[in-house]
């Protein structure tokens, strides 16, 4: 089979090519990815020298490049990670999201319809997407595959449109596709702009733990290994239109995650856990902040036989000792971009006139 990961320099892209790229030898997997500021390709280096890996550039949304491409790979299976997927930066800036999200999502649908058109057998086009889709939840009740979409931010109004191209290009022009909306992932390899590994390293630098509101927003957490084999799981049994909702049954208030990643930390540093718990400080809420995302994941448990391994207090662990352990690879991440993110976001609300 030839795979082709888009967004393979990204968080779940690259923990998919890790688990794959090795253990099937004679499969080939080809990375397509933009390398924008969230890429890292320190996520990917131990693959470089596989036989049955290789790395292209290319933006997605950038148009006649994407079908050559396409062509020139001739995949059985296309995974869609590629996105753009920071709730925070699609507040500051909505139009990058609508090119690499909706714009690159309908040409990779095109540059496939085009190659598949000729009756190929066997093939796949999987889009990997969140139940941030859904909206927000009160304190009661899950996502199911039925429930209607209602997307709050930039971010998730776009994923909401790429799905949407997925299943009318499925519907339409009888493209074999699956599509996965995934609760919050994870694991190793996730950019820090995101709530757990920014708190890992800002616990680790000493630096603020930045709160949104009073850390009573709840999120839903998958550690990445799972989502990969619920999608490997799809790729395999799903059958084609199909939507499968991937969960881990690991509901937490941010709060709840910030302050186990703070008892985590104290054991890691030898620091006591007050000390690491001193550095939270409550922030300005987002704007728009989805209250609660749960998704119930029957379906694939019950069609497809998939269950999370990981409980989330043991992932958790492992995964702030994988941030501890890599350091070059937190470097790597922790660049120009990503300061001057951090340094315009979590600075302090001006105040008073010019
Ligand atoms: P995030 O990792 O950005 O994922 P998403 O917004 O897609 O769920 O945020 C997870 C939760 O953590 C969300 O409720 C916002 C909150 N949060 C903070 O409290 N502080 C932070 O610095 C960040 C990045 C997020």
């Amino acid at each position: 089979m030839r795979y082709m990961v888009t967004g393979g320099l990204g968080f779940i892209g690259s923990n998919f090519l890790q688990r794959n790229v090795v253990a099937r030898p004679n499969d080939t997997f080809v990375n397509v990815d933009s390398c924008s500021y969230a890429a890292n390709p320190k996520s990917v280096e131990s693959l470089e020298s596989a036989a049955n890996y290789r790395f292209v550039r290319l933006d997605l949304a950038g148009g006649s490049d994407v079908r050559t491409v396409v062509t020139e790979v001739s995949p059985d299976v296309i995974v869609h990670f590629a996105a753009e997927s920071h709730v925070d930066r699609s507040i500051r800036g909505p139009e990058s999201f609508l090119r690499s999200n909706v714009i690159a999502t309908h040409n990779l649908l095109e540059a496939a319809r085009e190659l598949w058109a000729r009756g190929r057998e066997g093939v796949r086009f999987h889009h990997v997407s969140t139940d941030e889709v859904f909206g927000s939840l009160g304190s009661e009740g899950a996502f199911t595959e039925e429930t209607p979409y209602d997307p709050s931010s930039p971010y998730s109004a776009t994923k909401a449109a790429s799905d949407h191209l997925v299943r009318a290009w499925h519907r339409t022009f009888g493209l074999p596709v699956t599509i996965s909306n995934c609760s919050n992932n994870y694991g190793p390899r996730q950019h820090p702009e995101k709530l757990i590994p920014l708190m890992i390293l800002n616990a680790k630098a000493g630096h603020a733990l930045p709160v949104y509101g009073e850390g009573a927003n709840i999120r839903d957490w998958l550690h990445v290994d799972d989502h990969c084999a619920a999608i490997e799981l799809i790729l395999e049994k799903g059958q084609s239109g199909r939507t499968y909702n991937v969960g881990g049954h690991g509901e937490r208030t941010n709060l709840q995650v910030v302050e186990a990643i703070c008892t985590s930390m104290a054991a890691e540093l030898g620091r006591s856990e007050a000390s690491v718990r001193e550095q939270i400080r409550y922030v300005q809420d987002r704007p728009g902040h989805d209250f609660r995302y749960a998704i119930d994941p029957r379906r694939i448990e019950s069609e497809l036989g998939w269950k999370p391994k990981w409980t989330f207090e043991d992932g958790l662990r492992e995964t702030v000792r994988w941030y501890v352990a890599n350091e070059a690879w937190c470097a790597s991440a922790v660049n120009d971009d990503y300061r001057q993110w951090t340094q315009t976001h979590y600075a302090p609300p001006q105040t008073g006139t010019p």
